[in-house]
Protein backbone atom coordinates (compact mmCIF):
# COMPACT_ATOMS: atom_id res chain seq x y z
CA UNK A 1 0.00 0.00 0.00
CA UNK A 2 3.00 2.24 0.52
CA UNK A 3 4.34 2.01 -3.08
CA UNK A 4 0.76 2.55 -4.09
CA UNK A 5 0.49 5.90 -2.53
CA UNK A 6 3.83 6.74 -4.10
CA UNK A 7 5.68 8.10 -1.30
CA UNK A 8 2.68 10.37 0.57
CA UNK A 9 0.61 9.14 3.55
CA UNK A 10 -2.80 9.00 2.12
CA UNK A 11 -4.25 8.68 -1.25
CA UNK A 12 -6.14 12.29 -0.95
CA UNK A 13 -2.54 13.68 -0.42
CA UNK A 14 -1.22 11.91 -3.13
CA UNK A 15 -4.09 12.77 -5.55
CA UNK A 16 -3.82 16.29 -4.08
CA UNK A 17 -0.49 16.36 -5.06
CA UNK A 18 -1.12 14.78 -8.70
CA UNK A 19 -3.46 17.78 -9.96
CA UNK A 20 -0.48 19.63 -12.31
CA UNK A 21 -0.04 16.03 -13.67
CA UNK A 22 -4.13 14.91 -13.68
CA UNK A 23 -4.88 19.05 -15.29
CA UNK A 24 -2.30 18.63 -18.03
CA UNK A 25 -3.26 14.85 -18.62
CA UNK A 26 -6.70 16.31 -19.21
CA UNK A 27 -5.15 19.47 -21.60
CA UNK A 28 -3.01 16.97 -23.53
CA UNK A 29 -3.97 16.11 -27.04
CA UNK A 30 -6.99 18.65 -26.89
CA UNK A 31 -5.92 22.18 -26.19
CA UNK A 32 -3.07 23.79 -28.74
CA UNK A 33 -3.25 27.72 -27.15
CA UNK A 34 -0.43 27.94 -30.35
CA UNK A 35 -2.73 26.82 -33.03
CA UNK A 36 -5.78 28.05 -31.19
CA UNK A 37 -7.53 24.83 -31.53
CA UNK A 38 -9.68 22.72 -29.14
CA UNK A 39 -9.31 18.74 -30.22
CA UNK A 40 -12.28 17.23 -28.75
CA UNK A 41 -14.48 14.46 -31.21
CA UNK A 42 -17.54 14.31 -28.55
CA UNK A 43 -17.98 17.95 -29.29
CA UNK A 44 -17.19 18.29 -32.61
CA UNK A 45 -19.19 15.50 -34.27
CA UNK A 46 -22.30 16.86 -32.29
CA UNK A 47 -21.71 20.43 -32.94
CA UNK A 48 -24.95 21.55 -34.55
CA UNK A 49 -26.64 19.59 -31.34
CA UNK A 50 -24.94 21.58 -28.52
CA UNK A 51 -24.07 24.78 -30.27
CA UNK A 52 -28.19 24.74 -30.84
CA UNK A 53 -29.16 23.80 -27.16
CA UNK A 54 -31.88 25.76 -26.23
CA UNK A 55 -31.23 24.52 -22.27
CA UNK A 56 -28.24 22.46 -20.50
CA UNK A 57 -28.94 20.80 -17.98
CA UNK A 58 -25.98 19.53 -15.37
CA UNK A 59 -27.32 16.59 -13.59
CA UNK A 60 -24.85 15.33 -11.02
CA UNK A 61 -24.32 14.11 -7.15
CA UNK A 62 -21.94 15.30 -4.73
CA UNK A 63 -18.43 17.22 -6.11
CA UNK A 64 -19.63 16.54 -9.45
CA UNK A 65 -22.50 18.50 -8.55
CA UNK A 66 -20.56 21.73 -7.66
CA UNK A 67 -18.41 21.00 -10.71
CA UNK A 68 -21.55 21.24 -12.84
CA UNK A 69 -22.45 24.67 -11.03
CA UNK A 70 -18.95 26.36 -11.93
CA UNK A 71 -20.09 24.95 -15.48
CA UNK A 72 -23.38 26.73 -15.16
CA UNK A 73 -21.66 30.15 -14.73
CA UNK A 74 -19.14 29.64 -17.26
CA UNK A 75 -21.29 28.10 -20.72
CA UNK A 76 -23.58 30.90 -19.38
CA UNK A 77 -20.97 33.46 -19.84
CA UNK A 78 -19.26 31.86 -22.80
CA UNK A 79 -21.93 30.52 -24.84
CA UNK A 80 -25.21 32.55 -23.78
CA UNK A 81 -27.38 29.03 -23.40
CA UNK A 82 -29.60 28.88 -20.34
CA UNK A 83 -28.23 26.30 -17.96
CA UNK A 84 -29.69 24.80 -15.01
CA UNK A 85 -27.52 22.29 -12.24
CA UNK A 86 -29.96 19.84 -10.68
CA UNK A 87 -29.03 16.73 -8.00
CA UNK A 88 -29.60 13.58 -9.87
CA UNK A 89 -31.56 12.67 -7.24
CA UNK A 90 -34.29 15.36 -7.48
CA UNK A 91 -34.06 15.47 -11.13
CA UNK A 92 -34.98 11.35 -11.42
CA UNK A 93 -38.21 11.67 -9.33
CA UNK A 94 -39.97 14.69 -10.15
CA UNK A 95 -41.77 15.32 -13.27
CA UNK A 96 -38.96 17.33 -15.09
CA UNK A 97 -39.72 19.42 -18.63
CA UNK A 98 -37.97 17.89 -21.27
CA UNK A 99 -37.79 19.53 -24.15
CA UNK A 100 -36.36 18.43 -28.00
CA UNK A 101 -33.11 20.00 -28.43
CA UNK A 102 -32.35 20.03 -24.86
CA UNK A 103 -28.91 19.18 -23.75
CA UNK A 104 -27.90 16.91 -20.98
CA UNK A 105 -24.22 16.89 -19.22
CA UNK A 106 -23.86 14.07 -17.19
CA UNK A 107 -20.61 14.45 -14.82
CA UNK A 108 -19.41 11.87 -12.52
CA UNK A 109 -16.38 10.68 -11.69
CA UNK A 110 -17.11 6.86 -11.47
CA UNK A 111 -19.58 6.50 -13.74
CA UNK A 112 -21.76 4.49 -11.65
CA UNK A 113 -23.62 6.59 -9.61
CA UNK A 114 -27.31 5.10 -9.33
CA UNK A 115 -28.99 8.20 -8.97
CA UNK A 116 -27.51 9.89 -11.96
CA UNK A 117 -27.57 6.83 -13.99
CA UNK A 118 -31.86 6.39 -13.48
CA UNK A 119 -31.67 10.52 -14.47
CA UNK A 120 -29.68 10.21 -17.55
CA UNK A 121 -31.97 7.58 -18.41
CA UNK A 122 -35.17 9.09 -17.87
CA UNK A 123 -33.93 12.38 -19.76
CA UNK A 124 -33.32 9.92 -22.27
CA UNK A 125 -36.61 8.79 -22.62
CA UNK A 126 -37.57 12.22 -23.48
CA UNK A 127 -35.81 12.62 -26.35
CA UNK A 128 -32.73 14.53 -24.64
CA UNK A 129 -28.78 14.85 -25.74
CA UNK A 130 -26.91 13.18 -23.10
CA UNK A 131 -22.96 14.18 -23.19
CA UNK A 132 -21.02 12.84 -20.11
CA UNK A 133 -18.28 13.74 -18.11
CA UNK A 134 -16.69 10.79 -16.78
CA UNK A 135 -13.43 10.07 -14.92
CA UNK A 136 -13.54 5.45 -15.21
CA UNK A 137 -13.22 4.53 -18.89
CA UNK A 138 -15.62 2.40 -20.50
CA UNK A 139 -18.25 2.87 -17.04
CA UNK A 140 -22.13 3.05 -17.07
CA UNK A 141 -22.96 6.64 -17.52
CA UNK A 142 -20.33 6.50 -20.32
CA UNK A 143 -21.97 3.90 -22.18
CA UNK A 144 -25.51 5.26 -21.78
CA UNK A 145 -24.22 8.95 -23.06
CA UNK A 146 -24.44 9.47 -26.49
CA UNK A 147 -21.27 11.53 -26.59
CA UNK A 148 -19.05 12.59 -24.10
CA UNK A 149 -15.38 13.60 -22.61
CA UNK A 150 -13.01 11.55 -20.34
CA UNK A 151 -11.50 13.51 -17.68
CA UNK A 152 -8.42 11.68 -17.75
CA UNK A 153 -7.33 11.92 -14.18
CA UNK A 154 -6.47 8.66 -13.76
CA UNK A 155 -7.82 6.49 -10.93
CA UNK A 156 -9.11 8.31 -7.55
CA UNK A 157 -8.96 6.07 -4.96
CA UNK A 158 -9.68 8.34 -1.64
CA UNK A 159 -13.43 8.65 -1.05
CA UNK A 160 -13.39 12.57 -0.97
CA UNK A 161 -12.97 13.97 -4.46
CA UNK A 162 -10.03 16.16 -5.45
CA UNK A 163 -8.35 15.84 -8.48
CA UNK A 164 -11.81 14.21 -10.73
CA UNK A 165 -12.99 18.15 -9.75
CA UNK A 166 -10.35 20.12 -11.34
CA UNK A 167 -10.24 17.86 -14.21
CA UNK A 168 -14.01 17.96 -14.69
CA UNK A 169 -13.67 21.67 -14.95
CA UNK A 170 -10.73 21.59 -16.99
CA UNK A 171 -12.98 19.53 -19.38
CA UNK A 172 -16.08 21.70 -19.11
CA UNK A 173 -14.34 24.94 -19.76
CA UNK A 174 -12.96 23.10 -22.86
CA UNK A 175 -16.49 21.89 -23.93
CA UNK A 176 -18.01 26.04 -23.17
CA UNK A 177 -14.99 27.17 -24.99
CA UNK A 178 -15.65 24.88 -28.36
CA UNK A 179 -19.52 25.60 -28.23
CA UNK A 180 -19.18 29.58 -28.25
CA UNK A 181 -16.50 29.45 -30.94
CA UNK A 182 -18.56 28.15 -33.20
CA UNK A 183 -21.65 29.72 -32.06
CA UNK A 184 -19.81 33.07 -31.99
CA UNK A 185 -20.74 33.69 -28.94
CA UNK A 186 -17.10 34.58 -27.60
CA UNK A 187 -14.47 37.13 -29.24
CA UNK A 188 -10.95 35.45 -30.85
CA UNK A 189 -9.40 37.30 -28.56
CA UNK A 190 -10.72 36.28 -25.59
CA UNK A 191 -10.51 32.76 -26.62
CA UNK A 192 -7.24 32.91 -27.22
CA UNK A 193 -6.59 34.56 -23.91
CA UNK A 194 -8.49 31.72 -22.06
CA UNK A 195 -6.96 28.31 -24.18
CA UNK A 196 -3.59 30.64 -23.08
CA UNK A 197 -4.87 30.49 -19.37
CA UNK A 198 -6.11 27.03 -19.39
CA UNK A 199 -2.70 25.72 -20.56
CA UNK A 200 -1.01 27.85 -17.55
CA UNK A 201 -3.21 26.11 -15.39
CA UNK A 202 -0.78 22.93 -14.13
CA UNK A 203 1.97 25.04 -13.54
CA UNK A 204 0.48 27.44 -11.01
CA UNK A 205 -1.41 24.49 -9.69
CA UNK A 206 2.29 23.43 -8.77
CA UNK A 207 3.22 26.63 -7.64
CA UNK A 208 0.72 27.07 -5.24
CA UNK A 209 1.16 23.38 -3.77
CA UNK A 210 4.59 25.22 -2.60
CA UNK A 211 2.32 26.94 -0.15
CA UNK A 212 1.25 23.62 1.35
CA UNK A 213 3.09 24.21 4.96
CA UNK A 214 1.23 27.44 5.52
CA UNK A 215 -2.25 25.74 4.70
CA UNK A 216 -1.49 22.90 7.57
CA UNK A 217 -0.49 25.90 10.07
CA UNK A 218 -3.48 27.05 9.55
CA UNK A 219 -5.31 23.61 9.71
CA UNK A 220 -3.70 22.97 12.81
CA UNK A 221 -4.61 26.25 14.40
CA UNK A 222 -8.43 25.73 13.48
CA UNK A 223 -8.96 22.05 14.19
CA UNK A 224 -10.84 22.15 17.26
CA UNK A 225 -13.36 24.71 15.91
CA UNK A 226 -17.00 23.43 16.15
CA UNK A 227 -18.63 25.18 12.54
CA UNK A 228 -16.95 26.58 9.88
CA UNK A 229 -18.53 29.01 7.34
CA UNK A 230 -17.39 28.98 3.55
CA UNK A 231 -18.11 31.85 1.77
CA UNK A 232 -18.12 33.45 -2.16
CA UNK A 233 -19.36 34.73 -5.32
CA UNK A 234 -19.26 33.83 -9.00
CA UNK A 235 -17.47 31.62 -10.36
CA UNK A 236 -15.78 30.99 -6.73
CA UNK A 237 -19.26 30.41 -5.09
CA UNK A 238 -19.00 26.50 -5.89
CA UNK A 239 -15.52 26.49 -4.69
CA UNK A 240 -16.89 27.59 -1.45
CA UNK A 241 -19.20 24.78 -1.67
CA UNK A 242 -17.33 22.57 -2.31
CA UNK A 243 -14.36 23.51 0.39
CA UNK A 244 -17.37 22.88 2.40
CA UNK A 245 -18.24 19.52 1.81
CA UNK A 246 -14.69 18.50 1.71
CA UNK A 247 -14.38 19.38 5.77
CA UNK A 248 -17.35 17.50 6.75
CA UNK A 249 -16.20 14.73 4.34
CA UNK A 250 -12.77 14.88 5.88
CA UNK A 251 -12.59 16.39 9.80
CA UNK A 252 -16.35 15.70 10.68
CA UNK A 253 -16.21 19.70 11.68
CA UNK A 254 -19.84 21.08 10.33
CA UNK A 255 -19.62 23.44 7.85
CA UNK A 256 -21.57 25.55 5.27
CA UNK A 257 -20.82 26.71 1.96
CA UNK A 258 -22.98 29.94 0.98
CA UNK A 259 -22.71 32.84 -1.72
CA UNK A 260 -20.85 35.59 0.35
CA UNK A 261 -23.78 37.99 -0.84
CA UNK A 262 -26.63 35.88 1.21
CA UNK A 263 -24.88 35.10 3.95
CA UNK A 264 -27.06 38.43 5.45
CA UNK A 265 -30.19 36.40 5.45
CA UNK A 266 -29.05 33.73 7.84
CA UNK A 267 -25.71 32.59 8.68
CA UNK A 268 -24.12 35.78 9.48
CA UNK A 269 -26.49 35.25 13.21
CA UNK A 270 -24.05 32.27 13.56
CA UNK A 271 -20.82 34.93 13.80
CA UNK A 272 -18.76 35.21 16.72
CA UNK A 273 -15.31 35.33 18.02
CA UNK A 274 -15.15 31.37 17.84
CA UNK A 275 -16.11 30.85 14.21
CA UNK A 276 -13.90 30.38 11.69
CA UNK A 277 -14.79 31.83 8.09
CA UNK A 278 -13.32 31.11 5.02
CA UNK A 279 -13.89 33.48 1.85
CA UNK A 280 -13.08 32.26 -1.50
CA UNK A 281 -11.72 35.60 -2.36
CA UNK A 282 -9.21 36.01 -5.79
CA UNK A 283 -9.08 39.33 -7.96
CA UNK A 284 -12.38 38.75 -10.15
CA UNK A 285 -15.34 41.51 -11.31
CA UNK A 286 -16.37 40.55 -7.35
CA UNK A 287 -13.20 41.78 -5.90
CA UNK A 288 -14.77 44.68 -4.10
CA UNK A 289 -18.32 43.17 -2.96
CA UNK A 290 -16.49 40.45 -1.11
CA UNK A 291 -14.29 42.48 0.16
CA UNK A 292 -16.94 44.43 1.70
CA UNK A 293 -18.55 40.95 2.50
CA UNK A 294 -14.78 40.58 4.32
CA UNK A 295 -15.43 43.28 6.14
CA UNK A 296 -19.09 42.36 7.38
CA UNK A 297 -17.61 39.35 9.35
CA UNK A 298 -14.44 41.17 10.96
CA UNK A 299 -17.00 43.71 12.40
CA UNK A 300 -18.79 40.82 14.11
CA UNK A 301 -15.06 39.21 15.08
CA UNK A 302 -15.47 36.20 13.06
CA UNK A 303 -11.48 34.53 12.54
CA UNK A 304 -11.58 35.42 8.39
CA UNK A 305 -9.45 33.05 6.70
CA UNK A 306 -9.22 34.16 3.03
CA UNK A 307 -8.11 32.52 -0.64
CA UNK A 308 -6.51 35.19 -2.49
CA UNK A 309 -4.63 35.92 -5.53
CA UNK A 310 -0.57 36.35 -5.09
CA UNK A 311 -0.59 40.19 -5.20
CA UNK A 312 -3.52 41.04 -3.33
CA UNK A 313 -2.25 44.01 -0.36
CA UNK A 314 -6.08 44.48 0.82
CA UNK A 315 -7.87 41.49 2.00
CA UNK A 316 -3.99 40.50 4.27
CA UNK A 317 -4.72 43.55 6.24
CA UNK A 318 -8.43 42.37 7.51
CA UNK A 319 -7.52 38.59 7.51
CA UNK A 320 -6.50 36.46 10.34
CA UNK A 321 -4.77 34.00 7.64
CA UNK A 322 -4.04 34.04 4.35
CA UNK A 323 -3.86 31.02 1.42
CA UNK A 324 -2.11 32.35 -2.08
CA UNK A 325 -3.11 30.95 -5.55
CA UNK A 326 -1.69 32.23 -8.73
CA UNK A 327 -3.09 35.32 -10.93
CA UNK A 328 -5.33 34.06 -13.12
CA UNK A 329 -8.79 34.67 -15.08
CA UNK A 330 -12.23 34.16 -13.29
CA UNK A 331 -13.18 31.43 -15.65
CA UNK A 332 -10.26 29.07 -15.02
CA UNK A 333 -9.67 30.35 -11.35
CA UNK A 334 -12.10 28.00 -9.20
CA UNK A 335 -9.01 24.94 -10.52
CA UNK A 336 -7.03 26.94 -8.20
CA UNK A 337 -8.76 28.42 -5.31
CA UNK A 338 -9.95 24.92 -4.37
CA UNK A 339 -7.02 23.65 -4.14
CA UNK A 340 -5.76 25.16 -1.03
CA UNK A 341 -9.33 23.90 0.61
CA UNK A 342 -8.63 20.50 -0.37
CA UNK A 343 -5.56 20.77 1.33
CA UNK A 344 -7.05 22.32 4.50
CA UNK A 345 -9.12 19.66 4.60
CA UNK A 346 -7.05 16.84 4.65
CA UNK A 347 -4.46 18.35 7.63
CA UNK A 348 -7.32 19.30 9.76
CA UNK A 349 -8.66 15.24 9.16
CA UNK A 350 -5.06 14.08 9.90
CA UNK A 351 -4.62 16.45 13.15
CA UNK A 352 -7.84 14.92 14.45
CA UNK A 353 -6.58 11.52 13.63
CA UNK A 354 -9.14 10.20 11.12
CA UNK A 355 -9.11 8.45 8.39
CA UNK A 356 -8.89 10.81 5.57
CA UNK A 357 -9.15 7.81 2.97
CA UNK A 358 -12.34 6.16 4.53
CA UNK A 359 -14.69 8.34 6.09
CA UNK A 360 -17.10 6.88 8.21
CA UNK A 361 -20.48 6.29 6.36
CA UNK A 362 -19.22 7.73 2.95
CA UNK A 363 -18.64 5.36 -0.38
CA UNK A 364 -16.47 6.15 -3.31
CA UNK A 365 -19.73 5.40 -5.42
CA UNK A 366 -22.95 5.21 -4.42
CA UNK A 367 -24.26 2.76 -6.47
CA UNK A 368 -27.75 2.33 -4.64
CA UNK A 369 -30.09 4.76 -4.37
C1 LIG B 1 -19.92 9.92 -3.55
C2 LIG B 1 -18.46 10.29 -3.38
C3 LIG B 1 -18.23 11.75 -3.77
C4 LIG B 1 -18.72 11.99 -5.19
C5 LIG B 1 -20.17 11.57 -5.36
C6 LIG B 1 -20.58 11.55 -6.83
O1 LIG B 1 -20.67 10.64 -2.62
O2 LIG B 1 -18.07 10.08 -2.03
O3 LIG B 1 -16.85 12.06 -3.70
O4 LIG B 1 -18.58 13.33 -5.52
O5 LIG B 1 -20.37 10.23 -4.89
O6 LIG B 1 -19.85 10.54 -7.47
P1 LIG B 1 -19.53 10.48 -9.00
O7 LIG B 1 -18.69 9.25 -9.17
O8 LIG B 1 -20.86 10.35 -9.72
O9 LIG B 1 -18.85 11.73 -9.39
Amino acid sequence: AAIEKGGYDHFMIKEINEQPHTIYDCLRGRLDPVAGTITMAGVQNNIEQLKNAQRIVMIACGTSWHAGLVAEYVFEELCRIPVEVEYASEFRYRNPVINKGDVIIAISQSGETADTIVAIDKAKEQGAFIFGVVNVVGSSIARLSHAGAYTHAGPEIGVASTKAFTAQLAVLTMVALKIALEKGTITHDRYMHLLNELHEIPDKVKLLLEDAENVKAIGLKYKDAGDFLYLGRGYNFPVALEGALKLKEISYIHAEGYPAAEMKHGPIALVDEKLPVVFVATKDAYYDKIVSNIQEIKARKGQVIAVITENDETIPTMSNDIMFVPEADEIVAPMLSVIPLQLLSYYIGVAKGLDVDKPRNLAKSVTVE
